[in-house]
């Protein structure tokens, strides 16, 4: 099994490019099923994730073709084929294939959505709002079966902004017949991209970005050409990650307006960012203040860089705690941090981070993305080696970490 080995002790110095927003671009891939000429989809990262709903799609009749970031895709010829379990179970966007099957095929029929390991990941206002779209909706020997002759047009509100509900909506409502409103919608930059690109095929979504979305349904769409925004998660990684080696690096095509909560609790901290034309700049920093980190919607501080930043408050001068607010279980990176000799104390849903003077190399296994990516971060500063197992799930989210640090001096290296 593959594992990334790091020897701890070496500073970043140098520029790291982003990638294209892996939580853009799945549910954009889905969106693509809603028309059967061609999409072109331009900056896709080579993503574990992607060649998942990329197979995923690839089931149900689609064409695509991925080469350097350029992703073609085509769904002139859908067959409502059975989709597996395997591949559905992979990830949690395979649920947005029901709202973009729906619309093209009237059914579907798909294993329940699987992703991060991180509490409960439930889908009941997916389920809702189908079935206000005029769905039938049933949950069948662990599949989610729907089926709708025509979806009409509702006025739907969300108990809670939930990302991928906002999403699916959005899809299965483009086609319908009226008008759809989302209440207490999701407001992440994503949602507005997704939106971009449902525009740019002929859609007619207003309000993306604000907690009420608008989708006028329309009679057809056509192809287009995208262009998937920067992760912001992955920015965030790479800001964090020359933070705790003292390091000096360029974030480049980091969207600064996109990161502001994280810009702002990595300063209160004491990183030093500075906003420049190519993205973001981490200068050097010797000494970290701890925190309080309560993790909130978009522009809250964001749930995935809770594990991302934990490291560095285990190294912070005092006592941070953190209060995890969307899911419930998002605390299992813990043990990997805790064995490299971090202190941190761990409730339902917070934590209490005591900083120490430093950490200790062990080896350690990925549980989840951003859980993976906090210990290498941890492995980046720690003395000695730390072995990284399981590092698909570091894959799934990341393109090329390895050799993205160590292009910027990081001693680091991917062995199996
Ligand atoms: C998206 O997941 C992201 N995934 C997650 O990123 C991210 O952590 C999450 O949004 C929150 O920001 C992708 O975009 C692919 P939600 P999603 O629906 O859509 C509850 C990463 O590391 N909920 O906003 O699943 C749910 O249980 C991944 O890149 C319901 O109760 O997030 C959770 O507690 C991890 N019922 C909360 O809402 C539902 O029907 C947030 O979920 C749906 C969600």
């Amino acid at each position: 099994m593959d594992t990334i080995v790091v020897q701890g002790g070496t500073r970043l110095v140098g520029s790291i490019g982003v990638e294209g927003a892996k939580n853009a671009v799945l549910p954009i891939i889905a969106a693509s099923l809603l028309t059967g000429d061609e999409v072109k989809l331009t900056n896709v990262p080579a993503l574990e994730d992607v060649r998942t709903m990329m197979g995923l799609v690839e089931c149900i009749g689609a064409k695509t073709r991925l080469d350097r970031g350029l992703l073609y895709i085509k769904a002139d010829q859908l067959s409502p084929s059975e989709i597996p379990s395997s591949l559905a179970t992979k990830i949690r966007y395979s649920i947005h294939l029901t709202g973009a099957l729906l619309p093209r095929l009237g059914k579907v029929r798909l294993p329940l959505p699987g992703g991060c390991v991180i509490g409960n990941r439930r889908i009941d206002l997916h389920l809702r709002a189908l079935t206000l779209l005029g769905a039938r909706v049933r949950i069948m020997k662990g599949c989610l079966v729907a089926e709708a002759k025509k979806l009409n047009g509702a006025d739907i509100h969300l108990r809670f902004p939930s990302i991928g509900a906002t999403e699916n909506i959005m899809i299965a409502a483009c086609l319908a017949h009226g008008t759809t409103t989302i209440r207490n919608a999701a407001k992440e930059p994503e949602i507005v991209d997704l939106a971009k690109f449902i525009n740019s095929m002929g859609g007619h979504i207003d309000g993306a970005g604000s907690d009420t979305i608008t989708i006028y349904g329309v009679d057809k769409l056509v192809g287009s050409c995208h262009t998937v925004i920067p992760d912001r998660i992955e920015a965030g990684t790479y800001m964090v990650a020359t933070a705790i080696t003292n390091g000096d690096v360029i974030i480049r095509g980091a969207r600064p307006n996109h990161l502001d909560s994280v810009i702002e609790k990595l300063r209160c901290a004491g990183v030093m960012i500075n906003k420049t034309e190519e993205g973001l700049r981490v200068t050097p920093t010797d000494e970290f203040r701890p925190l309080k980190i309560v993790t909130e919607v978009y522009p809250g501080f964001p749930t995935d860089m809770q594990p991302i930043i934990t490291p560095l408050l285990s190294l912070a001068r005092g006592q941070s705690t953190i209060k995890e607010t969307i899911f419930d279980s998002r605390f299992t990176h813990v043990a990997g941090l805790t064995a490299m000799g971090a202190d941190i104390r761990v409730g339902r849903r917070s934590a209490t981070i005591t900083g120490v003077c430093g950490l200790t190399g062990a080896e350690v296994v990925a549980t989840d993305i951003r859980g993976g990516a906090a210990l290498v971060i941890a492995g980046l500063v720690a003395t000695g080696q730390t072995t990284i197992s399981n590092i698909y799930e570091i894959d799934r989210g990341y393109e090329r970490m390895d050799a993205k640090l160590t292009s910027v001096g990081a001693r680091i290296a991917r062995t199996g």
